[in-house]
């Protein structure tokens, strides 16, 4: 768990002509990662980032990069995306085996660099039981992967806490990633339910102020932890 929320915006919805004056505008409105969403036309239906991309990026900002694959055989490409400078590398578990998902972390790892699984909304929690306790992160999807812009689907709520109780049999804590029609309203839900970092493409980028935008959807998110924190005291308390 981070201390604060963090907010990784997509640049998914950024201006792409623009691109280095984006991440410049969000690295100092207060943003904690970049998200990259990488698609391969195949395991979703859109094509957007590759490599060049990644690696232009690693070289104009100091945040982390958060490269979420959305792509049919994550394991051709680890060392790729890490060399190119990934800080976070996520795979779908609907792409792989659960050994093929424990090598993937496994090789992430002798990098030196964090490990994320990924779940599509229809997939279902225990699809991580066996690999979880080899994950940094767990990203659960709250839209369809493959396009922002997207409208929130509210079944990720009972998702994350699902799998947050599947991490605790584990005995272990992997950081909760919500992505898809995250802002200001559903930051306040997901964080609830143990979210520790929201991707935000639309509710970042299609705003004139990202600052306020940003800042919106902290107080939103901490206000949502709180809620979470203060319901599991009570549940200890009388249950
Ligand atoms: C969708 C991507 C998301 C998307 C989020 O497949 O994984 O990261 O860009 O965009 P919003 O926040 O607009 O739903
Ligand atoms: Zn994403």
């Amino acid at each position: 768990m981070f201390e604060k929320v963090k907010i990784s915006p997509s640049i998914l919805s950024a201006d792409l002509c623009n691109l280095e004056k984006e991440i410049k505008a969000i690295e100092s409105a207060g943003a904690g990662l970049v998200h990259i969403d990488v698609m391969d036309g195949h395991f979703v239906p859109n094509l957007t980032f590759g490599l060049p991309l990644v690696k232009r990026i690693r070289e104009i900002t100091s945040l982390p990069l958060d490269v979420h694959l959305m792509i049919s055989n994550p394991l051709d490409y680890v060392e790729k995306y890490l060399d190119a400078g990934a800080d976070i590398l996520t795979a779908h578990i609907e792409a792989g085996s659960p050994e093929e998902m424990n090598r993937f972390a496994r090789r992430v790892h002798a990098a030196g660099k964090k490990a994320g699984v990924a779940l599509r909304p229809s997939t279902k929690p225990e699809a991580v039981d066996d690999v979880i306790s080899s994950f940094d992160m767990v990203l659960a999807m709250s839209v369809e992967p493959g396009f922002s812009g997207q409208k929130f689907q509210s079944s990720v709520i009972d998702s994350m806490a699902e799998i947050c109780a599947i991490a605790a049999a584990h005995n272990c804590s992997p950081l909760m990633q919500a992505d898809g029609g995250i802002g200001v309203g559903t930051a306040q839900k997901v964080c609830a339910s143990g979210a520790d970092v929201l991707v935000c493409g639309n509710a970042c980028f299609c705003n004139d102020d990202y600052s306020k935008a940003i800042s919106a959807i902290k107080v939103d998110a901490e206000l949502g932890r709180a809620a979470g924190l203060k319901k599991q005291q009570l549940l200890a308390q009388y249950m």
